[in-house]
C-alpha cells in the first residue's frame, strides 16, 4: 500500500471514534460518578468475598480471568510456542547510544485439538549500549516499525508505505502529538531504557475483514465461535511473543513494561493482567475496553465500539451494547489483575471519548486490591495530582487524544520512580 494511502487509513480509523466524535466537554478534575461494580474483594459469582491474598492469588484470579474472555476479549491459546526465525544486530550504534537488533518471528499456536501458526513478523529492539539487561518498554502501535525506530537497516518491504514520512508526518503529529508514529528513542535510551517494537498487524491486521479471518485462522479449534479472541487479545499476547523472544538465551531476569496508546493501551493491560512477566504497564488514553469504565460511562459506549471495530472483542461483548449494567465484571477487574505491579493510566482533560473519569473510577476499584498486597496503589484523591511514585499513577493533560510532547517526560518519569529505587 502507497504512503497517503496507509495514511488515510490510518486517520480514517483513528476519526472514526476520538477525532470526528470530539466534543468541547472537558473531563471534570474531581472524581464524578459511582464505584465500580462489583467491588473488586466483594462477593462474585459463587465466591464469597475475598479476605487474603491466597483467597485473591487462587480463587478470584483465576476466575476474573476466565470472566475477561469469556464476556469481553475472547479466549487466548490454550498453548503456543515462538520461534526465532532470524536474529542479527543491525547496528552497535544506533539512536545516539543503542544496539539495534532485529527478530524474524513466527509462533505455532493451539486451541483445543488444532495447531496453526502466525504470519512471519518482526521485532526490533534497541538496547543502551554497555547496559544489556536495561528494563525493556515493549511498544506496539498504527505504525510499522520503521516508523517506530526509524532507521535505514530495518526493515522496510520494497515500496512500503507508512505512517510518516515527509508530509505525511507533518500531518500525522499535527493532529495526534508528536510521538504519535515515532517514540523518542534517543531520550529513552539516554535515561536507561531498551525499547522493543513489533507491528502487531503483521499477525493479527487492525481491519474487520482481514483481522476476523486471521483471528478464526488463528483460533480454528476454539468451540465456542461467541468466545473467539478479537486484536485486542490477539495484540496483548503479542506482548508475551516479545518476551519470549527477548528471553532466549538469557540469563539474567530483566523488567518489561508493556506500553501502548488507545487500542494498544487496552491490550497493553490485558497483557499484563495475564503475564506476570510484565512489571510495569504505560496506558495511555485507553479508553473504553482498556482502563474506563463500561458502566455508566462518558465518551465511547459498548454499542459504539463494537459496531465501528467488530474485529476487536469477542462477540459476546456485544451483547452488553446498550445493556453495560449486565456485564458481570468491569475494567476496573482488569486493573486488579495487574495488582501489585505498577501501572500508569495516560488522560487528556479534552479526551471524553476515552472517559478519564471513568479510568479514575476503575484506578478507585482496583486499589483495594493493591492494599491486599501491602502496595500503595492509588495516591490521589483528584484527576490531577500527579504522584508518579505511586503503584496506580495516574496522569492527565490539558489536550486532546494523542502522544503529546510533555506524555514521554511522564512516562519516563514513572518509570524512573518506579525502576531506580531498585
Ligand atoms: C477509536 C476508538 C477507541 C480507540 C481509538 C484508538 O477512537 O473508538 O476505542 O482507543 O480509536 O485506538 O485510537
Amino acid at each position: 500500500m502507497k504512503r497517503w494511502s496507509l495514511l488515510v487509513v490510518v486517520i480514517a480509523a483513528l476519526s472514526a471514534g476520538s477525532c470526528a466524535k470530539l466534543t468541547l466537554a472537558w473531563a471534570d478534575l474531581k472524581p464524578d460518578g459511582p464505584a465500580a461494580r462489583p467491588e473488586a474483594l466483594g462477593a462474585f459469582q459463587s465466591q464469597a468475598p475475598i479476605t487474603s491474598l491466597e483467597e485473591w492469588t487462587g480463587l478470584r484470579q483465576p476466575a476474573l480471568k476466565e470472566a475477561l474472555q469469556a464476556n469481553i476479549y475472547g479466549y487466548f491459546p490454550d498453548s503456543y510456542q515462538l520461534t526465532v526465525l532470524d536474529h542479527v544486530v543491525l547496528d552497535e550504534n544506533a539512536f545516539g547510544g543503542g544496539r539495534l537488533e532485529e527478530y524474524k518471528l513466527r509462533a505455532q499456536l493451539r486451541f483445543g485439538e488444532t495447531t496453526s501458526e502466525t504470519e512471519i513478523f518482526y521485532m526490533d529492539v534497541v538496547t543502551p549500549v554497555g547496559a544489556p539487561n536495561a528494563p525493556v518498554i515493549l511498544i506496539q502501535t498504527f505504525c510499522p516499525r520503521w516508523d517506530t525506530f526509524p532507521h535505514p537497516a530495518v526493515y522496510r518491504p520494497e515500496g512500503a508505505g507508512g505512517c510518516g514520512g515527509g508530509p505525511a508526518t507533518g500531518v500525522m503529529t499535527y493532529v495526534f502529538g508528536r510521538y504519535i508514529a515515532t517514540p523518542p528513542t534517543e531520550m529513552i535510551l539516554a535515561r536507561g531504557y531498551a525499547a522493543a517494537t513489533i507491528y502487531p498487524s503483521e499477525f493479527a491486521p487492525d481491519r474487520k475483514d482481514e483481522g476476523l479471518a486471521a483471528l478464526k485462522q488463528m483460533s480454528e479449534g476454539l468451540a465456542p465461535e461467541k468466545q473467539r479472541w478479537g486484536a485486542i487479545a490477539a495484540w496483548a499476547w503479542g506482548y508475551s511473543l516479545m518476551i519470549d523472544a527477548l528471553e532466549q538465551n538469557v540469563e539474567t531476569h530483566r523488567d518489561y513494561i508493556s506500553w501502548g496508546h488507545s487500542r494498544y493501551g487496552k491490550s497493553a493491560l490485558l497483557a499484563a493482567a495475564f503475564d506476570d512477566r510484565i512489571s510495569a504497564v504505560i496506558s495511555h488514553q485507553s479508553g473504553t475496553g482498556g482502563a474506563s469504565l463500561n458502566r455508566q460511562k462518558k465518551g465511547e459506549s459498548v454499542k459504539e465500539i463494537v459496531d465501528a471495530f467488530p474485529h476487536w472483542f469477542a462477540q459476546a461483548y456485544e451483547n452488553y451494547a446498550d445493556g453495560e449494567e449486565a456485564m458481570p465484571i468491569d475494567q476496573h477487574h482488569l486493573l486488579a489483575l495487574i495488582a501489585p505491579r505498577p501501572v500508569l493510566l495516560g488522560n487528556a482533560r479534552r479526551d471524553v471519548w476515552s472517559d478519564p473519569n471513568g479510568a479514575f473510577r476503575a484506578a478507585v476499584g482496583a486499589d483495594p486490591v493493591y492494599k491486599l498486597y501491602g502496595a500503595q496503589g492509588l495516591d490521589q484523591g483528584r484527576l490531577d495530582i500527579w504522584a508518579p511514585g505511586a503503584d496506580i499513577a495516574y496522569w492527565i493533560r490539558p489536550g486532546t487524544h494523542g502522544v503529546v510532547k510533555e506524555d514521554w517526560p511522564a512516562f519516563l518519569e514513572f518509570l524512573d520512580a518506579h525502576f531506580l529505587k531498585k
